[in-house]
């Protein structure tokens, strides 16, 4: 089921960030999966502004979260981790979706999203449902500001683009 985060999902939401990230070793990316991991301090800020969705089982147990920001104008997903023990069911795709439908409801018209180009998991998955990449001279000042904070954070190691998807109906 998928929810509004509360406080008490804040430590479900640290774990499942490091196990979902572990998936980047597989592909020789071990610094992104031994990286810096965000802070619960952080998730919480995202869940007190209604900014963070879980999905949980039957028993409650968080399986898997988003976090959305709001940039320039544009709401933008800062974060989907799906815990790998359930991962390929669809959870990541619901998430975004239910993060679009909420876009959708407050009036916004695109959601946007920095991600690795490469990564099968990532910009390939993004584009099947409807993200496309945005050329680096169409970034607003936000997407360009975060896209200036990744490269300090060492991610540019690997090719990453900014995309977006139109939110239609
Ligand atoms: C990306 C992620 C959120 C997807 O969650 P998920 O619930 O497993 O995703 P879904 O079940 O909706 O879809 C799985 C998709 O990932 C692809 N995928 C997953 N693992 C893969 C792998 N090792 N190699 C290739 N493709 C892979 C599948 O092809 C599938 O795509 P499709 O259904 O369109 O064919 C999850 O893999 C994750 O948490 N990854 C680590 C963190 C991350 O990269 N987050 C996104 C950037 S912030």
């Amino acid at each position: 089921m998928i929810r509004l985060a509360k406080d008490g999902d804040i430590e479900s939401m640290v774990t499942i960030e490091r196990a979902a990230d572990a998936i980047f070793h597989d592909i020789g990316m071990s610094a992104v999966a031994d990286g810096d991991h965000m802070p619960a301090d952080d998730l919480r800020n995202y869940q007190r502004a209604g900014r963070a969705w879980v999905d949980t089982d039957d028993l409650g147990h968080v399986l898997a979260y988003l976090l959305l920001d709001v940039f320039d104008g544009v709401p933008h997903i800062e974060q989907v981790s799906v815990h790998p023990s359930c991962a390929g069911q669809g959870k990541g795709r619901m998430l975004i979706e239910a993060a679009a439908n909420w876009a959708k409801q407050e009036g916004f018209s695109s959601l946007t999203l920095t991600t690795f180009t490469e990564v099968p998991w990532n910009a390939p998955y993004y584009a099947r449902f409807g993200f496309e990449v945005i050329p680096v001279s169409q970034l607003s000042s936000g997407l360009k500001q975060i896209r200036e904070h990744e490269a300090a954070m060492g991610l540019d190691a690997w090719p990453r683009s900014a995309m977006r998807r139109t939110l239609i109906g």
